[in-house]
């Protein structure tokens, strides 16, 4: 594969040294045998980050994309995350397997608990966490995380484990910008992952980025990409189709202002902007 047509995506550095491109590619509800293809598209466009999970049923995809493009594995980040039915120990060390098989891979660069469920497994996501701390050990995992926890199962991460995680993966978007989990991270040098960073592409028609897009000769998908970038989100949005893939990682050779990011800023509806389940009682398990 040649060079890639951009360099620019800048590294978040994590709390354990590693590096990860702020701008990566989502695969979620990306059907398995459309995966390859939609994932060579992203590395043919320049993206260096894929971000997976066992649940999504495509981790092979990625796998077979990232052979068929060449590219050093070195070179790339994938993210895969942790199914909520195998929480339990021994699940989660056959599930980690299972990933690195599919991946074709002998290690992921990071590794989530994707769910907390705290009504679930007696609420016990600690002893969870701390088989994730041994996968970072032997090496399988280059960092660890966590996905859609709130501030108290941060909290008691701190309290009951040793390893501060990397990441944590939430929804965050300009119509729900879940504040109080994002700062607590902040303050605990937790990077912040924004999963739906358009909001599953509900929010593109609002007349704020319309206007904002129109008078910077971009889309409103690109304004609010660069707006995550500029905060210092971590994103991947998902995209299948071509010209979306390519549009979503344009996004280096403009700023937003002050007065436009705060206009998108005040498109934060609170809780009332979630669109997708509450960590403190999702207890799905597919
Ligand atoms: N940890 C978690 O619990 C969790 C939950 C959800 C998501 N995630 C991660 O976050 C990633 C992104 O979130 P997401 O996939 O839910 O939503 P998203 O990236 O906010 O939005 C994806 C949707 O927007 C459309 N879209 C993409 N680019 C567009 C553009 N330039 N213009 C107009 N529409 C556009 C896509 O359509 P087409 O595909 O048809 O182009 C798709 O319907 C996921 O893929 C996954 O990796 C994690």
């Amino acid at each position: 594969m040649s060079t890639p047509p951009s360099n620019t995506v800048p590294t978040i550095e994590l709390n354990d040294g590693h590096g990860i491109p702020q701008l990566g590619f989502g695969v979620f509800q990306t059907p398995p045998k459309e995966t390859a293809t939609a994932v060579g598209l992203a590395f043919e466009a320049g993206y260096r980050h894929v971000d997976t999970a066992e649940m999504y049923g495509n981790e092979g995809g990625v796998g077979d994309a990232l052979r068929a493009s060449g590219l050093d594995r070195a070179d790339v980040f994938i993210t895969s995350k942790l199914n909520n039915g195998f929480h339990e120990p021994d699940d989660a060390r056959k599930a980690i397997a299972d990933t690195l098989t599919e991946l074709g891979s002998d290690y992921v660069d990071l590794f989530l608990i994707h769910w907390p469920l705290p009504t679930l497994y007696g609420g016990d996501y600690v002893s969870t966490w701390k088989v994730l701390e041994e996968f970072q050990r032997d090496g399988r995992a280059r960092s660890i995380g966590v996905s859609n926890f709130q501030v108290e199962h941060l909290e008691r991460l701190a309290a009951e484990s040793d390893v501060v995680p990397a990441v944590n993966q939430i929804e965050l978007h300009p119509n729900f910008h879940n504040a109080e989990v994002d700062a607590y991270g902040r303050e605990h040098g937790i990077a912040t992952q924004a999963w739906a960073p358009l909001a599953e592409g509900m929010l593109l028609g609002d007349p704020v980025l319309s206007d904002i897009a129109g008078r910077l000769g971009k889309s409103p998908a690109q304004v609010v990409i660069r707006w995550h970038i500029q905060r210092g989100n971590i994103v991947f949005p998902k995209s299948v189709t071509p010209a979306r893939i390519i549009e979503n990682f344009d996004v280096f050779d403009f700023a937003l202002e002050p007065a436009d990011v705060q206009s998108i800023d005040a498109l934060d509806r609170g809780e009332a902007g979630r669109n997708g389940p509450d960590p403190s009682t999702f207890a799905y398990i597919p």
